[in-house]
């Protein structure tokens, strides 16, 4: 019976210090899903136009500095935007950050801050009024981890916004450039709890693009990956969004039956990828492409995974 009693507070002591163990570990938090992208524009009005009058998305949120446009929100669903920037420096990358949304910013701050990644030493709320900062990955893309406040600008316009118009309702995923897959593999997946869902490429041999999907959701990102340096043009086709849609021919319709603003790039005709999966691209004036995809592959069977060797790109000296 002592015997019995002894066991007994051992297993509870280990149960104690088991939780106590958990406690002072910080855990990640859940990441429920891609929230949204910011680019940046050489011209903010032209940008805002396509986004409005072409694509058919509400502005949600303006916001001003000096007496002109600073961000322009536009609201792709009620947890999705894409955020519009006017450039900071000419002919530079067009994305500027792409953001995950999780359900307690606090926690992933602590979290992080324990894996050594630079975070605040406190959770701000930002302009729009959602808690957010910036954790840079290791290959230098900006990752904003963003909660969403209860008030301010952003959760005034709840229930608001939803055009009839836009030509998607959702933003399956985010593709931006990386250099170095190990390194964001290890970040993204080992660290942020991402899963790795599929891997694809125009040649078999090589792998160009890894999706990988949030940890508690199902939207993802999908890392560009390249092996030479890429042009002006190539770099616009791999920072960007994809926005599903039903059916892309019904879609092209509505699109032809809009006027698209001038100087931007023909769209490519409707057809699957290699992923089987119809689709079209469209640039806006910037170059950065906006990826209009079905949801389903054409026949239902997901494509295979490539087997090819993982690009990587390795900067040459001067
Ligand atoms: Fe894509």
């Amino acid at each position: 019976m002592k015997t019995k009693f002894f066991a007994l507070i051992g297993i509870l002591f280990s149960i104690c210090s088991m939780v106590k163990a958990e406690g002072d570990i910080p855990q990640r938090p859940p990441i429920i899903g891609v929230a949204h992208i910011g680019f940046y524009t050489k011209d903010l009005d032209h940008t805002r136009s396509y986004l409005r009058d072409f694509m058919g998305y509400d502005e949600t949120v303006t916001l001003e500095k000096d007496g002109k446009v600073s961000l322009s929100v536009f609201k792709v669903n009620e947890r999705q935007f894409i955020e519009i920037f006017p450039e900071r420096t000419a002919n530079s990358s067009r994305i500027y950050h792409f953001a995950v949304e999780t359900t307690d910013a606090e926690a992933m701050r602590v979290y992080l801050k324990s894996k050594g990644y630079k975070v605040p030493d406190h959770t701000p709320v930002g302009r729009t009024g959602n808690y957010n900062y910036f954790v840079t990955d290791p290959n230098g893309t900006i990752c904003e981890i963003v909660q969403y406040g209860k008030e301010g600008k952003m959760a005034d316009r709840c229930g608001l916004d939803l055009s009839k118009n836009r030509i998607s309702t959702h933003m399956s995923h985010v593709g931006f450039m990386v250099p170095d897959v190990d390194k964001a593999l290890s970040f993204y997946c080992d660290v942020l709890g991402f899963k790795e869902v599929w891997r694809g490429g125009g040649n078999p041999k090589k792998v160009s693009w890894v999706h990988l999907q949030v940890p508690e959701g199902y939207e993802t990102v999908e890392l560009m990956l390249y092996d030479e340096k890429p042009s002006w043009e190539r770099m616009g086709s791999m920072n960007h969004i994809c926005l599903e849609v039903q059916d892309i021919y019904k879609t092209k319709a509505i699109l032809d039956s809009r006027q698209q603003p001038e100087g931007v790039k023909v769209p490519t005709p409707p057809k699957a990828g290699i992923n089987k999966k119809l689709q079209i691209n469209y640039y806006m004036i910037d170059g950065t492409r906006i990826e209009l995809m079905e949801e389903q592959p054409y026949d239902g069977i997901l494509a295979p995974s490539s087997k090819g060797k993982l690009m990587k790109y390795i900067a040459k000296e001067n």
